[in-house]
């Protein structure tokens, strides 16, 4: 198979090594890639976003299956162009990925289909807004509706907090046109996880629990980012809890979406709250897999990842085979000190090649540049330094000793990766 990938971030170059080990995989091609990803052939010109040079590529390619990676694609109909000019594509269609596209649309969508979920109120005006969030007097989550990048959420405390973050996203527009509407939410209490279906719109195969950890700093303080590190599998999420997150959200959501006629294609990435006596409930769906948790998942899965990917694009899931699990892995982001606000870019990087010297340790770019010899920063999340191991504990400590082999002026990271898991006698 010739396969082609949509990105350019950890996420897809966690994808494009995954894929280019596959038995059945003969060529992979990203697009635009990165210059980290040394498992593809990329195309620099082609954004994620760009279906016509997609389908170029793919014709000229003689591409025989397209991943489409971050989410702003698959919202925008690429997958469903794709489609249309006779491609097998990996990846719902827009209509599908309103789930991750519209905060309202996925509460909705989950209060009629019974999905465990908090409370929620849309508000289009700040003063109603407002309003509310000073009647609710305690706790509660304000988010921008739209896409913002897994940033446009505040978890707040109480009213002063949130109709602070009230006027940043509706008054003074920092997420745009995603922050003209937005969602006040309960607040759930517990711990995160994330859970993995991949579906063809009616059948569904599982992958390993995972647990990110989304604030920038130790101890789960600072501001929200987009990950600062991930692992796999998150012993949080026990047998009886995935029975129940199967039955009560995974099953009525893939079902409900094809009641109503817009059957789910790809990976339903599943943002858990578990309650302290383990209830699940859903904090929000997104539409493609998770960065970083994909990092970790491609290293603790041994098995095959194409056949799963290629079923749900043709719609033979239901014959492809469960792959098998390489027991654990973690994956430690560098970060530029400042992310997920201002942060400099430039700088440069030491010590991949000596941290990539351990077998079980790979290092996927996030946000790099070839420059010269080597690479320098180009982003905010830069590395995701993922090792794998017979257990969590492990494959934590080899990789720290491979994150701390590398640095960049201003490098931050979270010194504290997985160590939830160690704390729970299970794992
Ligand atoms: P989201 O972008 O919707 O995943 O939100 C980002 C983060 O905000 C989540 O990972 C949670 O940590 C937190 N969050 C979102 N919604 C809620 C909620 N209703 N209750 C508690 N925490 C939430
Ligand atoms: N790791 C969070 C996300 O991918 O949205």
């Amino acid at each position: 198979m010739r396969v082609l990938v949509a990105g350019s971030g950890g996420r897809e170059h966690a994808l494009v090594w995954k894929i280019a080990q596959s038995p059945l995989v003969e060529a992979v091609y990203a697009a635009p890639g990165s210059d980290g990803m040394r498992e593809a052939t990329c195309l620099p010109d082609v954004k994620a976003g760009d279906s016509e040079g997609l389908i170029r590529i793919a014709r000229a390619e003689a591409v025989d299956l397209v991943v489409i990676g971050p989410e702003d694609p698959l919202a925008d109909g690429v997958a469903d162009r794709l489609r249309a000019a006779g491609l097998a594509v990996f990846g719902p269609s827009a209509a599908a990925a309103q789930l991750e596209g519209s905060k309202y649309f996925a509460r909705a969508f989950m209060s009629r289909h019974g999905v465990p979920s908090p409370g929620f109120w849309r508000f289009a005006e700040l003063a109603a807004a407002i309003a509310h969030v000073r009647e609710m007097a305690g706790p509660c989550v304000v988010k921008a509706d739209g896409l913002a990048a897994g940033k446009g959420v505040a978890v707040c405390d109480g009213p002063d907090e949130a109709e602070a973050a009230l006027r940043e996203m509706m008054g003074d527009r920092r997420f745009g046109a995603a922050g003209d509407e937005v969602l006040i939410e309960e607040r759930l209490i517990g711990e995160e996880a994330s859970y993995y279906a991949i579906s063809d719109g009616t059948h569904v195969v599982t992958l390993a629990p995972a647990q990110d950890h989304k604030r920038a700093l130790d101890g789960d303080r600072g501001e929200n980012t987009g990950g600062m590190g991930a692992y796999a599998p998150a012993s949080i999420v026990s047998e009886a809890v995935e029975k129940r997150v199967l039955e009560e959200i995974v099953h009525p959501t893939i079902r409900g979406m094809r009641e109503e006629g817009m059957p789910f294609s790809g990976v339903l990435y599943v943002g858990l709250m578990i309650s302290p006596d383990g209830v699940p409930s859903v904090v929000e769906f997104n539409v493609r897999f998770g960065d970083p948790e994909t990092q970790a998942l491609v290293l603790q899965m041994d098995g095959d990842l194409v056949p799963l990917l290629d079923g749900a694009a043709r719609g033979t899931l239901e014959a492809a085979a469960v792959p098998s699990v390489n027991a654990a892995a973690v994956c430690v982001v560098l970060a530029s000190g400042g992310y997920p606000r201002g942060y400099e870019t430039g700088k440069r990087i030491s010590g991949i090649e000596a941290a990539e010297a351990d077998p079980d340790v790979v290092i996927f770019h996030s946000g790099t540049k070839r420059e010269g010899p080597g690479f320098v920063t180009s982003g905010g999340r830069v590395l995701g330094v993922t090792a794998r191991g017979p257990d969590v504990a492990t494959a934590r400590s080899r990789a720290y000793a491979a994150a701390d082999r590398v640095g960049f002026d201003n490098v931050h990271r979270r010194r504290d990766i997985a160590d939830r898991a160690l704390a729970r006698p299970s794992s």
